[in-house]
């Protein structure tokens, strides 16, 4: 019996690759989506985003237990059950990517296990373990995602020289972890396993955490990830890594040259960025335009050079966020199908998952600066927000960047308890076009987080009312 003809294959199954099955499963099209793992959500919810905010929720309440409920009057004696921590982030994941699988059946996609490589255009070989599937389509949606980037000199082996993936799984506490990488993987889980008990040394190649952050923001974090016990050297990278008697050994070498120096670990995290993952796709032979990193090239409808194939996601240029990719998986498909999807791309927030946590949107001052915009910024500090108080938060700070003619809100950076959840309201100013005073005139519930919001808002025009 033939194949049936597809009118979209989507290759990969992370949020960029499912969100636009399930958008195009919606708007009528009859949808294949291929995945090389056994089991659908891509990095996101396997390997990514799902299970580092399961440990990060997990390590934040046994921080608290330790630390935090002092304050609140609470005495209590904590023990780590890091297998049964562990045993709940994977039910997480295996709850979330069952759901997936559920959304898949219910909008009727066709759920295809095994390595998918272009033949051609319209026509994608499917490697599966009975054997070769050739599946016809009218269009072809590349969602392959990305992989952890490795350092030249350190490759990794698992379980001392480790990536993401195997850090969020190590079977017991390290007693030291160096991290290679002051971004948002080695914060978070260097985060996590300074939280459980571990040592942990980052070592950051340029002068400060979050280079791609607003500069006063990444300050404020880095010195409440200092008071932690989370230490830093920075203007270093790490040139080899050797594993004798059970310890790594380092070596790090200044990032403007010099003496090596020799720092030793029982286990070492390299989280020095990701690359798009395009290995066996066939891309080349198919014709299909790659960047001087390997990202594939799309135009502003993210169709690529090649009639017929599309791409999307970390697979492409930009932030490498599931939101990011989520936005452009539905725009794309909208596109295929006439409508006029679009993705903002100056409202993308990006946020890190520390404590406090750092949500970013928009311009940063400086940014804001070189465009060309005459700049007022409005501050306001959580130490002076009654809910912040009540619940103990003292660190951080609201900072939204506004034109000073317009008023309109440019971007927003909160370092703060929960700056994910308070960085919402920011996004939908942007994308709405509101201004600063909009923000400020707009009512919030007392006593709330949120208000540190306004209350910045009102900083902007220098008439901030609890400051
Ligand atoms: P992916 O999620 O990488 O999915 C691609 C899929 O394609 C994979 O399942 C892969 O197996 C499959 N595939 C690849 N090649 C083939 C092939 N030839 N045939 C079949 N299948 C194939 N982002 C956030 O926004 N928030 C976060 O909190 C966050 N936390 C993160 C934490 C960690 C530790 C990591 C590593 C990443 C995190 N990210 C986070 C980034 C986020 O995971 C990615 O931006 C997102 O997953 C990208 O989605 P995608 O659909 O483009 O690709
Ligand atoms: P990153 O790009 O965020 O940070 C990498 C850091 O490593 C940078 O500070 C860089 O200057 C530094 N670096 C690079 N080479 C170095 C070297 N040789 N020595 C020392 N430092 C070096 O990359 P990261 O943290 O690996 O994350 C990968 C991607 O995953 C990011 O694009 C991020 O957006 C995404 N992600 C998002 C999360 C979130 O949204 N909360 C969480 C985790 C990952």
């Amino acid at each position: 019996m033939s194949e049936p003809v597809f009118d979209l294959i989507v290759i990969g199954s992370g949020p960029g690759g499912y969100t636009a099955a399930l958008r195009a499963a919606q708007l009528g099209m009859k949808t294949a989506c291929v995945e090389k793992y056994p089991v659908v959500g891509g990095t996101c919810l396997n390997v990514g985003c799902i299970p580092s905010k399961a440990l990060l929720d997990s390590s934040e309440h046994f921080d608290l237990a330790r630390h935090g409920f002092a304050q609140h009057g609470i005495r209590a004696t904590v023990e780590l059950d890091l297998p049964a921590m562990m045993k709940r982030k994977d039910g997480v994941v295996r709850d979330l990517t069952r759901g997936v699988e559920g959304l898949f059946r219910r909008a009727g996609i066709e759920r295809v296990e095994g390595t998918g490589r272009i033949a051609r255009p319209g026509l994608v070989e499917v490697a599966t373990a009975g054997g070769t599937r050739a599946l016809e389509t009218r269009r072809i949606l590349v969602a392959t995602g990305s992989k952890a980037a490795a350092l030249p000199g350190i490759p990794f082996d698992g379980r001392r020289i480790v990536h993401s993936t195997d850090a969020l799984a190590l079977p017991e506490v390290p007693k030291r972890l160096i991290v290679v990488g002051a971004g948002a993987i080695g914060l978070e889980l260097g985060s996590v396993w300074r939280r459980l008990g571990a040592e942990v040394l980052v070592l950051e190649y340029l002068g400060r955490i979050t280079p791609t952050m607003d500069e006063e923001g990444a300050k404020l974090l880095q010195r409440a990830l200092q008071r932690q016990g989370m230490t830093f050297r920075f203007g270093v990278s790490a040139k080899s890594a050797r594993v004798k008697g059970g310890q790594v050994l380092v070596e790090v070498v200044p990032a403007e040259g010099g003496e090596a120096t020799v720092e030793t670990c029982d286990v070492l995290l390299v989280a020095v960025g990701r690359r798009p993952y395009t290995e066996g796709l066939g891309l080349a032979e198919a014709g299909v335009r790659t960047d001087e990193r390997g990202r594939i090239e799309v135009d502003a409808h993210w169709s690529t050079n090649v009639p017929g194939i599309w791409a999307i996601g970390d697979v492409i240029a930009g932030p490498m966020l599931a939101h990011k990719a989520e936005e452009e998986g539905i725009a794309c498909v909208e596109r295929m199908n006439g409508l006029a999807g679009h993705v903002a791309y100056e409202a993308i927030p990006n946020v890190v998952y520390t404590w406090p946590e750092f949500a970013s949107v928009g311009l940063t001052e400086q940014e804001a600066k070189e465009r060309g915009h005459e700049v007022a910024v409005g501050a306001f500090p959580f130490l002076a927000n009654g809910r912040a108080k009540a619940m103990g938060e003292k660190d951080g700070q609201v900072r939204i960047v506004a034109d000073a003619k317009t008023d309109r809100i440019l971007g927003a950076h909160i370092v703060g308890p929960r700056a994910s959840d308070l960085v919402a309201e920011l996004v939908l100013a942007i994308e709405l076009g509101a201004s600063a005073e909009d923000v400020a005139r707009t009512v919030h519930a007392h006593p709330t987080l949120p208000e540190a919001v306004r209350e910045a808002a009102l900083a902007v025009a220098k008439r901030a009312l609890n400051a």
